[in-house]
């Protein structure tokens, strides 16, 4: 059984609360900040029982030592504002800002330290250094409530094994994120249909295989799709490849014929002169992606549309869909339709619409729809996959009884 806050209180203690608040930036803006409103029910959840508060989170992939683009700094001032009332941001993490900051925390006051992969020891691949850096955290804090769900898929220090380090609770939002998990896997109502997309190829290939045997539909585009159409012999021009990853496809294109899975894939791309904005762009079948005036120098960036047609019937016919990664390179206004299409069925489902994940959900948030408009929007792409999946999730497992 998961520990939860229930029934818990943490009044005149000092809580390190591990959130993740790995947000999209650009030029030092947040572009979506999505996950820091998901983290604040329990982060006011806390305040108000009168708790002190260290947030802790990761953001970006920095190598294991400070690096200014990837601070949290402009969360600080994000999440200031989001929750009305004072953020005292730490400049280090374990190190002497931080344990001032942590001495100094009243009851009902919030700190956010500085991002925790700048140190080595939170992602590290060795044990021992996970463990020292876990216990230097550990030393902050009387406990652990551990909410960031887009993370619990990592066994790294801060959502490993400073959990069993410390008196450790799962948080609301992952409380809540499971919820919504649980019905998309005991017994969801059929046709249920996943959609997968997104440029992280060979992470999402994989994921195929275990999907199969639990979905009705599987639905694929974005910059996978050019690695399947090039395992079913067709030439794919510039557009995103993974030459070893070819073997993969033919292997789960198999697999499904045999259970009976319906996989849906685009029969026309939209072709680009060139990986821009304002790149020139044809549409053509997709297996005949280079007889474009581009020719073998055209590159995919979309599904086109008549595929976005396809897969939005399918989308809004299914009772129960997860949707995880964009259709193709939404952020640039011409080769946003495919993604539109899919979201906008996905609001028209009769039943549960899931978007998976961060890059998804600002994905949709991005080509302004509400919120509201879907069944849920979950904080964690890669991290609801490895769930449905069926993988056991480490941040997850070492919160259970
Ligand atoms: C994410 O955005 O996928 C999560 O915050 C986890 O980050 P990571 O993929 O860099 O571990
Ligand atoms: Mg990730």
């Amino acid at each position: 059984m998961l520990r939860t806050l229930k029934g818990q209180s943490f009044a005149g203690k000092k809580v390190i609360l591990r959130c993740d608040l790995n947000v999209p930036l650009k030029d030092g803006q947040i572009t979506d900040d999505g996950r820091i409103r998901a983290s604040l029910p329990t982060i006011k959840h806390l305040v108000d029982q009168g708790a002190g508060v260290l947030i802790c989170s990761h953001l970006g992939r920095p190598e294991g030592s400070p690096d200014s683009k990837y601070s949290l700094a402009p969360v600080a001032e994000r999440l200031e504002e989001l929750l009305g009332q004072p953020v005292v941001f730490a400049q280090d993490t374990v190190g002497p800002k931080a344990k001032a900051a942590a001495s100094l925390l009243s009851a009902g006051g919030v700190v956010l330290l500085e991002n925790l992969r700048f140190n080595a020891g939170e992602a590290s691949k060795d044990e021992v250094e996970r463990k020292l850096f876990a216990n230097q955290l550990a030393e902050l804090g009387d406990a652990l409530v551990s909410d960031g769900f887009g993370v619990v898929h990592r066994k790294q220090a801060s959502v490993f094994e400073l959990a069993e380090l410390l008196p450790s609770y799962a948080g609301l939002l992952i409380s809540n994120e499971l919820e919504v998990l649980e019905r998309l896997t005991l017994n969801p109502e059929r046709p249920y249909t996943v959609v997968l997309g997104g440029s992280k190829v060979s992470d999402k290939l994989g994921v195929i295989g275990h999907l199969l045997p639990k979905v009705n539909r599987i639905v694929i585009g974005g910059g996978m799709v050019f690695t399947v159409l090039a395992a079913l012999g067709n030439k794919v021009g510039k557009s995103l490849l993974e030459a070893d990853q070819i073997e993969t496809v033919k292997g789960f294109l198999a697999q499904a014929s045999e259970l009976g899975v319906e996989v849906l894939i685009p029969s026309d791309i939209v072709v680009a002169s060139g990986f821009a904005p304002d790149a020139e762009f044809e549409v053509a079948p997709a297996d005949q992606i280079e007889s474009t005036r581009f020719g073998a120098d055209g590159i995919g960036l979309d599904i086109g549309p008549e595929s976005a047609n396809r897969f939005a019937h399918a989308v809004a016919s299914s009772k129960t869909v997860f949707w995880n990664g964009p259709m193709g390179v939404f952020e640039f206004a011409n080769f946003a339709h495919g993604t539109k299409a899919i979201a906008q069925a996905l609001t028209e489902v009769q039943g549960l619409g899931v978007v998976g994940g961060g890059d998804s959900a600002a994905a949709v948030r991005a080509l302004g729809f509400e919120d509201s408009a879907f069944g849920h929007i979950s904080t964690g792409g890669g991290a609801s996959l490895e769930y449905l999946e069926g993988k056991v999730l480490p941040g997850l497992e070492v919160l259970n009884d």
